[in-house]
């Protein structure tokens, strides 16, 4: 089984929301049993929380299931174990790759370095407000990184 983990800083607004868009591409797609999909923050303030408030209610309004996921911070062994870490910005990148060993054969890219997006970093809406922006680029970034898997893993 392929594993894909999203990753932020807080694991509350942007990684969860990828989490939760992907696996509905997924279901959608009856792919929900060859690929796994996980999220986790670099940063531990928010550990056993559920998301965020605004990335609830645009995942409500898109009608996209989160129950169950709750936040939790980044180890080194899912650097071993994931196949995908996948950042939203340079700094998540900057992050992982100093937890990450010599011996991590994992794949870490930022999301939308697999979409068409000029700006290749999705904000922060934790401190931006905007959760619908953020939300027409992790649909967009999550499509692409789909496809992007389906080739690559001729799934
Ligand atoms: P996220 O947003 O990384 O998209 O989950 C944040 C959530 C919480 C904090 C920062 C960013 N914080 O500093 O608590």
């Amino acid at each position: 089984m392929l594993k894909v983990l999203f990753v932020c800083l807080g694991n509350i607004c942007r990684s969860p929301m990828a989490e939760a868009r992907f696996r509905d591409l997924l279901i959608r797609e009856g792919l929900e049993q060859k690929v796994l999909v996980d999220s986790a923050g670099t940063g531990d303030w928010h550990v056993g929380n559920s998301p965020h408030e605004g990335t609830r209610q645009i995942l409500d309004q898109y009608k996209i299931e989160y129950k169950g996921i709750k936040a939790r911070q980044l180890t080194k062994d899912d650097l071993l174990n994931f196949d995908y870490v996948i950042g939203m910005d340079m700094d998540n990148i900057n992050n992982v790759h100093s937890l990450a060993g010599s011996e991590s054969v994992t794949i870490i890219s930022r999301l939308l370095d697999y979409s068409e997006q000029g700006n290749k970093d999705v904000p922060d809406p934790y401190y931006t407000g905007n959760f619908d922006e953020v939300y027409q680029l992790i649909d967009a970034g999550c499509q692409s990184l789909l496809d992007h898997i389906k080739i690559n893993h001729k799934i």
